[in-house]
């Protein structure tokens, strides 16, 4: 294939990325963003094997196959509520796929120094290779903790070790430092190594300070980081095509970081620093407070009966549960009954963001009906019952009650401000971020104990 259609290729999957971001960003439209951008990477994945200069693409063909077999397979296992895993470990071979083509260039350059008469040209090489080893270093270890957290193989709580944020700007200074001494030497594999495991380390602490509650941003935070490796080593492999696709995401993935963070009350740079500034946060109180009172599906049923205005708050129990079908039958019925019945989300209720949108849209609940938190928070007070999903930490009213909540700050629903609320859930643990939930104890709350799917379908029953 000549250079020419190669670029055309090339610029013509940018095209169909963009239009996938674009197509991602509503509900309504993603399914076609989604089908632009399997088309857009299948164009690129065909222009850039057959540009490749390569005897036999038998063995590019033969990876492609596996990875593609065990692609197919992870996609059609994993549930919806693991996907913040997979998005994960997906990052993490970004990141390590940037550090292999980063040493890859280095002993290709190292070994081929002669043909270099330009030693500008070099240097650039050099510094491209030393910084897409030290991005995908530290999202490679970044992502494994990120997996390790929400796969509960590592405690969600945040670490913090004494000093913690010298050692992230010791990390930074020595990796600027051993960047200059590497290039000054014309490439040293000694510098590079030495970064690299540092890199390695300060990717694992930055994630490891990060608490649970802060995980949603770290996700899109790693996303972002993920991109930006992606670039670093479409530099190396000088493919235009990598640096665009890893900008689109580098960027995107920095942009949905900022809204989260704006979404939770966070600052986004102690965010993406590793949770600078939250010393003074202490790890929160998981001890039940106070009585609680209890109600039964058919009690349920009746309130909601009577009432003339309902608000339904889902959460991750709802989706581990799937009752998100039970959920709409009833709405439905409510509806039909005269009741008017809304949906309020939080921005991360779930495990990714849109989680809930998603699953409310699976079970065909009218979209507009589906209200986003900031439309929403203001109508509880004149609400008759809200019913609580699976939810725990996003109605947690110490968010705004105790200053040292490590929630506090958080924009929360003021579900606590409705006549009745009604919480389903199996028991009185607590949410992700680890906090007991004062709203169980509030004068107007019950608890209605289950799984979620078997308590909304007798509810569903009863009505
Ligand atoms: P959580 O605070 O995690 O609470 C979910 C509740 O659902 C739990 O307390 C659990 O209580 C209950 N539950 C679990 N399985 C259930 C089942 N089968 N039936 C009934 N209830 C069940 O969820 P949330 O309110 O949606 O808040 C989201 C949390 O996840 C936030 O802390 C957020 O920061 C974090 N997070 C969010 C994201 C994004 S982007 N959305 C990503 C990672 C983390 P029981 O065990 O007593 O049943």
């Amino acid at each position: 294939m000549s250079n020419g259609l190669i670029t055309a290729a090339y610029i013509i999957a940018a095209i169909l990325f963009i239009l996938s971001l674009a197509g991602l960003s509503k509900q309504e439209t993603a399914r076609n963003g989604n089908k632009f951008g399997i088309i857009g990477m299948a164009i690129a994945l065909i222009a850039t094997i057959v540009s490749l200069n390569v005897q036999s693409i038998v063995y590019i063909l033969v990876a492609m196959l596996l990875g593609g077999l065990i692609g197919v397979r992870l996609a059609l296992k994993v549930e919806m509520t693991e996907m913040p895993e997979l998005v994960a470990i997906l990052h993490s071979f970004v990141g390590l796929a940037a550090v292999l083509v980063g040493y890859n260039s280095f002993i290709r350059i190292y070994t081929d120094a002669h043909s270099y008469a330009n030693g500008a040209i070099l240097n650039i090489e050099l510094t491209e290779i030393f910084l897409g080893v030290l991005i995908g270093a530290v999202t490679f270890t970044g992502s494994v903790v990120a997996f390790g957290k929400l796969h509960g193989l590592i405690n969600s709580k945040a670490i913090s070790l004494p000093g913690k944020n010298k050692l992230n700007l010791f990390a930074l200074l020595a990796s600027i430092v051993l960047m200059f001494l590497f290039i000054h030497a014309g490439g040293s594999l000694l510098y590079l190594a030495i970064m690299t495991a540092i890199a390695l380390v300060f990717g694992w602490h930055l994630v490891a300070s990060i608490g649970g509650a802060d995980m949603p941003v770290v996700i899109s935070m790693l996303n972002s980081y993920s991109g930006w490796a992606a670039a670093a080593a479409g530099f190396m492999l000088s493919n235009d095509l990598l640096i665009v696709t890893g900008a689109l995401v580098g960027s995107s993935g920095a942009i949905l970081s900022y809204i989260m963070c704006k979404a939770m009350n966070r600052s986004f740079i102690s965010v993406i620093a590793g949770g600078f500034g939250n010393a003074g946060v202490s790890v929160g109180d998981s001890e039940e407070k106070g009585e609680y009172r209890e109600m039964i599906p058919e009690e349920v049923a009746e309130i909601l009966k009577q009432s003339s205005s309902v608000i339904i708050t889902p959460g991750y129990g709802m989706a581990v549960a799937q009752a998100q079908y039970p959920v709409a039958e009833i709405t439905k019925k409510l509806r039909d009954m005269g009741i008017k019945v809304r949906f309020a989300i939080h921005p991360v209720a779930g495990r990714l963001p849109g989680h809930m949108n998603v699953l409310l849209a699976e079970a065909k609940v009218p979209y507009d009906i589906v209200l986003e938190m900031d439309e929403i928070n203001d109508d509880f007070p004149e609400t008759d019952t809200v019913l609580v999903i699976g939810a725990n930490d996003t109605v947690n009213p110490s968010a705004q009650e105790n200053p040292s909540s490590p929630i506090a700050g958080m924009p929360v629903l003021e579900v606590w401000k409705a006549h009745n609320v009604i919480v389903l859930k199996r028991s009185m643990r607590t949410g992700y971020a680890g906090v007991q939930n004062p709203l169980f104890f509030k004068d107007n709350t019950y608890m209605c104990f289950g799984d979620a799917k078997a308590t909304v379908q007798a509810i569903l029953n009863s009505i």
